[in-house]
Parts: C-alpha cells; sequence; structure tokens
C-alpha cells in the first residue's frame, strides 16, 4: 500500500502515529511489541516526535523491544551509529526497558557481531512467521534498503536473520537484517521523501524487477503489510494511477 504525505513533517506524524497504534494493538494482544528500527535521515523526524506528547504518552514503551535493522560497525558513540541515533533521539527521552533494547553490537568483529545479532533475534522472536511486529525501513538512491546494497552476497542469504556486509564506497563493515527475517515480520514500513529519491521509488515500485542491482525489490513480506509511507516530492515521479489526492491526512492507494 502507497500512502502519500504533503511533506515530510506529516509523513514523520503519521508514521509515529503507526507506531504507536501498533505498539498498543500488538501489547494488547500478545504483551508485547517487537520493532526494527532503522538508521538514515529519514526516520529522525519521527523519532524525536516519539519522545514528545501526545506520542510519549501514548505508547508503551516497558513492553517494546527495539531491534535495528542495520547497524554501521562502529561505536555507538560515533556520529554514524543507528542506535547511537536512536538513543539521542528517541530512548533518551522515553521509559523503555534497558533489557529490551538490543543494539547490533559489531564495531570490534562484524562478522562474530551478526552471528551474535542472529542468536539475540532467535531468542527474543518466534522462529516461524509473523516475527518482528514492525520494520522501519529507509530507501537508497541506490535502490539499497537497510544494509542491503547491490550485488551484496547478503542478498542471497536464505537462512540467517542477520548478515555482515562491506560496503566498498564506504570502506565500512555493516550489519543488517537479511530478507529472510524482513520478510517474515507483519508489518514493514518504508519511509521516503525527497525529490531524490523520486527516480528510484519508482524504479523499485513501478519496475523493471531486477532485485540484484534494486535490493529494495527484495522486501515482500510473505505473510505480513507492506506500506510505502512516501511525501509528494517523493511520489512525483510514480505513474498518475499510483497518485492519489494529498492532505495532511493519507489517502491509501491499493
Ligand atoms: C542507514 C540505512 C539505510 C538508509 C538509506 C536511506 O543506516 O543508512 O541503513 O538503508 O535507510 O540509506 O537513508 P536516508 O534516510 O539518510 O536517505
Amino acid at each position: 500500500m502507497m500512502l502519500i504525505y504533503n511533506d515530510p513533517e506529516s509523513l514523520s506524524r503519521a508514521a509515529a502515529d503507526l507506531f504507536v497504534k501498533q505498539a498498543r494493538e500488538a501489547v494488547d494482544r500478545r504483551g508485547r511489541f517487537t520493532v526494527a528500527l532503522s538508521g538514515g535521515n529519514t526516520p529522525l523526524r519521527t523519532y524525536q516526535l516519539l519522545a514528545r506528547p501526545p506520542w510519549r504518552d501514548q505508547a508503551p514503551w516497558p513492553h517494546i523491544h527495539f531491534f535495528w535493522s542495520d547497524e554501521r560497525c562502529v561505536d555507538m558513540d560515533d556520529d554514524r551509529s543507528n542506535a547511537g541515533m536512536a538513543r539521542r533521539t528517541l530512548l533518551r527521552h522515553v521509559p523503555v526497558e534497558p533489557a529490551r533494547v538490543h543494539p547490533i553490537q559489531c564495531d570490534q568483529d562484524p562478522e562474530a557481531g551478526a552471528l551474535a545479532y542472529n542468536e539475540i533475534l532467535q531468542i527474543y522472536l518466534p522462529l516461524a512467521a509473523p516475527t518482528l511486529d514492525l520494520v522501519f525501513l529507509g530507501l537508497g538512491n541506490n535502490g539499497h534498503t537497510a544494509s542491503l546494497f547491490p550485488y551484496n552476497p547478503a542478498l542471497e542469504e536464505n537462512v540467517l536473520w542477520a548478515a555482515d556486509v562491506f560496503v566498498i564506497e564506504e570502506q565500512m563493515h555493516r550489519v543488517t537484517l537479511t530478507p529472510v527475517l524482513i520478510n517474515a515480520s507483519r508489518t514493514v514500513v518504508f519511509l521516503v521523501y525527497g525529490r531524490e529519491k523520486a527516480q528510484i521509488l519508482k524504479t523499485i515500485v513501478e519496475g523493471p524487477s531486477d532485485a540484484q542491482r534494486l535490493p529494495a525489490q527484495l522486501i515482500r513480506p510473505r505473510n505480513g503489510r507492506l506500506i510505502w509511507m512516501v511525501d509528494r516530492s517523493a511520489a512525483a515521479a510514480l505513474g498518475k494511477r499510483k497518485i492519489m489526492a494529498t492532505g495532511n491526512q493519507f489517502r491509501e492507494h491499493p
């Protein structure tokens, strides 16, 4: 489903609403909520909003397990750390249960960090779908998502839930959730805004299909929901058929 918002602020508010709604439903039904947060700049505002009223007062923080969709293998105090970003913008400001915050730790040894994260995920999540309740993802201009980069062997992983990757352009190791886990999740939400994402969004959604070159195309939850939350600028190149009326309230496109 494609949800289109007027601007990044409306999108971020809607993403915060979605987080709170899903968390409350999950806690009511199953006693806990499991979410994988993404990095990058796009979700930053959503995390800041979640740390403020009214969202801060509505989410069942102590019952939420936080995971990450990927991580750069740097110290958590490094500006590039996704867990560090979430901690600064959100986790530090709300009453989370520290034992339920599960950052990816890979700064010492990426390969061992990925294996350790795989074990952590399997301790806390059901082994069969549905696994995570919610996964937030972003979209890179080259079609990557999480740290699933074009032509990387992690795209072919069909058993493990977390894998280490070396990103040549950055000369950096990262650890990422694999499509095995992401596609077994209950709800997967891509957050995408800005004109510079318009062309890649169109290609990912409308094709042609080439998942090795465009890893975001690998994300197709088997029994879960896939939701694209995008702003009008990012949606600008989508075929007319895809565009619905916009406004501060979202419009749904099947
Ligand atoms: C990261 C994410 C990455 C990100 C996209 C979009 O940690 O950077 O793994 O997949 O979501 O690159 O990044 P922006 O939100 O900064 O555009």
